[in-house]
Formats: C-alpha cells, sequence, structure tokens
C-alpha cells in the first residue's frame, strides 16, 4: 500500500518531540541521552457520604462534578437571588458549562434542597 505522506509525518513528527524535549527537558537537569522515569502515585480520597435526592438531579448534573453534594448542602441558607449569584460566579469563576435556560430551575431545586 501507497502511504505518500509517511515519511513527512513521521519527519514532523520527530520536528515536534525535538521541540518538546528542548523546551520540557532542559539540558541541566538531566544529562543529554538519558531516558525519562515516569512514575505514578496512588492516594486514598475520603467516601463520599452525602447524595442529593432524585428531585434535585438538575443540581446533581450541573453541580457535583465539581464538588461534592455536601459543599452545597452545608451552606446556610440563600435567597433566590444568593444562589443565582452563586451560579452566575461558578460560571464566571470557575468556567462551569450551565446553560442559562437552567438556572431558574436550579435556583428552585436548591431552595427546595434548603427546606
Ligand atoms: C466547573 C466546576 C464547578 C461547577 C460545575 C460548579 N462549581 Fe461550585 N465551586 C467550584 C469551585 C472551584 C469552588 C471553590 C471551591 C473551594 O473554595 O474549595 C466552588 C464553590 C462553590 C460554593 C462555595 C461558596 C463559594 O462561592 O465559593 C458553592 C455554594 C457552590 N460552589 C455551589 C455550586 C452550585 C450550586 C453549582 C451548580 C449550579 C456549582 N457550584 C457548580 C467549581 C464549580
Amino acid at each position: 500500500m501507497m502511504r505518500p505522506f509517511g515519511s513527512i509525518g513521521a519527519l514532523a513528527a520527530v520536528a515536534l518531540l525535538s521541540g518538546c524535549e528542548r523546551y520540557a527537558t532542559p539540558e541541566s537537569l538531566r544529562g543529554a541521552g538519558e531516558p525519562i522515569a515516569l512514575t505514578s502515585q496512588s492516594i486514598t480520597l475520603p467516601d463520599e457520604t452525602v447524595t442529593l435526592p432524585a428531585s434535585a438531579e438538575i443540581v446533581t448534573v450541573n453541580c457535583t462534578a465539581c464538588h461534592s453534594p455536601d459543599l452545597i448542602l452545608s451552606q446556610p441558607r440563600l435567597k433566590p437571588e444568593q444562589w443565582q449569584a452563586e451560579i452566575t460566579k461558578m460560571r464566571s469563576a470557575y468556567k462551569a458549562t450551565i446553560d442559562e435556560k437552567d438556572d431558574g430551575k436550579i435556583v428552585a431545586a436548591l431552595l427546595a434542597l434548603q427546606k
């Protein structure tokens, strides 16, 4: 089978990788040509004990990817506009991808949770 771009691709990859090596591992940090030893670590996270009720599914879906439900449930009682400000903050400060058309439903679910 013909692979007209095979050797060009390989050349491009070599050029790319040599660029990475130059910036990521300066010669001052390791001997030239020495292999890099990669290691992995393991940690034990605390068990998640608090879950939200099924009625608050919209909160689970939009809010618990980044932090635990407990963080939400442990807040003082907030007014609707304060919850709205939280949602807006999650979106602007932490880049949460919460659809703006869901804001009203999320605020209602958050209010119901603190009852
Ligand atoms: C993209 C990630 C992300 C999403 C999604 C997200 N948050 Fe957060 N949230 C954060 C981060 C980061 C913090 C700061 C955590 C810290 O200080 O430990 C935070 C903090 C909070 C706090 C603590 C008070 C504060 O303002 O710092 C509350 C309450 C909160 N989030 C509620 C929500 C709610 C409600 C939703 C869903 C509508 C949500 N979050 C979705 C990232 C997110």
